[in-house]
């Protein structure tokens, strides 16, 4: 290419997040593309041209600052890089199961974990970020995303500090990690597992703890997040069966950011679960699955009906939501269907509509996605 002077070349160490490439970067002795033309950089991106494909110089746009692009975009565009560097560290689940986890995919966890903190504080639409990530060939490396990103949103919630932030971040990255030392034919056997099988897959919370301990750069409290975090609140669950307290704090928000990502994920033998559904479950599992505190938290930031949220209701009728200060899941609403149009219900306090309930919400990304509409 022809320079001109609306760019410049400059060296790898001088790159900076927000800047943005004024031509292609191509892997050095190859013709493989790295990152296209008008690609805005992150650290994750300066990190991989530097450490990974050793480019040595640049094209850049002179012109570029880096306040011309949103916090909403930057926050975007973060979200995607850490999704392509996630896959890289934990390779497809179709790959060779994982002996080790090296310095270099620790470092690649650590920037992502970065990258993900600053974008969840500039940007608050998470929910629809989150579910614009599913798809039906649901592997590991998505699902850790997504609830590392619900978790950092349940930790703003409980205002979390942010020094361990960074932990319950990193941790829920790496929860699942232990699933990539299992054999690819029991992960991604599409019918019912044997007893065997089941066993082998409920070892994976302390086969990612192992691979984390044997690679001596983690904290025990990350490691104990990934080892705890199918624990149940009331000693139900596995590998040790501990109860409340025993089960650390970033285990138990990890576990619910865990259990909401299952159910309104898609799966091959069933549909995803809508938001209304999920959440009415969770709070079901409050005291016996889950911490209630965290769940009271985790509802208070994914607030299920909004003021002003078009629902549907169990009777088939259409109603808004006009207050949520009673209870979070059964919040005063007012009928908008012809059929009692104006009439303001109290779900929570009018015993009269005890048997009403809230059956969907008109824009529920979960079946938004089903529908094949954007969001
Ligand atoms: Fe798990």
């Amino acid at each position: 290419m022809t320079a001109d002077s609306s760019m410049m070349r400059i060296n790898v160490e001088e790159l900076e997040s927000g800047m943005v490439t004024a031509d292609n970067v191509v892997e050095p002795g190859t013709d493989r593309v790295l990152l296209l033309k008008d690609t805005v950089l992150d650290s994750v991106m300066i990190f991989n041209l530097k450490e990974r494909y050793n480019v040595g110089e640049v094209y850049i746009k002179k012109t570029f600052s880096s306040s011309t692009i949103s916090e909403e975009m930057k926050a975007e565009i973060n979200i995607h890089q850490s999704l392509s560097t996630l896959k890289d560290v934990f390779g497809s689940d179709d790959a060779k199961p994982l002996t080790e986890f090296t310095n270099e995919a620790a470092e690649q966890i650590n920037n992502v974990t970065n990258d993900l903190i600053t974008s969840l504080y500039a940007d608050d639409n998470i929910l629809l970020k989150m579910h614009q990530l599913q798809s039906y060939d649901d592997y590991t490396y998505k699902h850790c995303l997504r609830v590392a990103m619900m978790s950092v949103t349940i930790g703003k919630s409980l205002d979390l500090p942010r020094n361990r932030m960074h932990d319950l971040c990193e941790a829920a990255l790496l929860h699942d990690l232990g699933k990539r030392t299992i054999d690819v034919d029991i992960i991604r056997k599409p019918g019912r597992l044997t007893d065997d099988e089941f066993l082998a897959i409920k070892k994976h919370p302390q086969n990612g703890y192992l691979l984390l301990r044997k690679n001596g750069g983690y904290s025990e409290e990350v490691m104990n997040a990934v080892l705890m975090h199918h624990e149940k609140f009331d000693g139900t669950g596995y590998p040790l069966g501990l109860k409340g307290e025993q089960i650390t704090y970033l285990a138990r928000i990890i576990t619910v950011a865990d259990v909401y990502d299952a159910l309104t994920s898609n799966r091959p033998y069933r549909q995803p679960w809508s938001v209304a559904e999920a959440e009415e479950f969770m709070m079901g599992g409050a005291n016996t699955h889950f911490d209630y505190d965290i769940i009271t938290a985790f509802l208070n930031a994914f607030a299920p009906y909004p003021v002003g949220e078009k629902v549907q209701l169990s009777d088939g009728r259409r109603a808004i939501v006009v207050s949520t200060t009673t209870n979070v899941l059964r919040p005063v609403i007012r009928i908008t269907s012809e059929k009692g149009e104006g009439e303001v219900i109290d779900l929570y306090n009018d015993f009269k509509y005890l048997t009403l309930s809230i059956k969907a919400l008109e824009s529920d990304p979960v079946k938004a996605k089903q529908e094949g509409k954007a969001i």
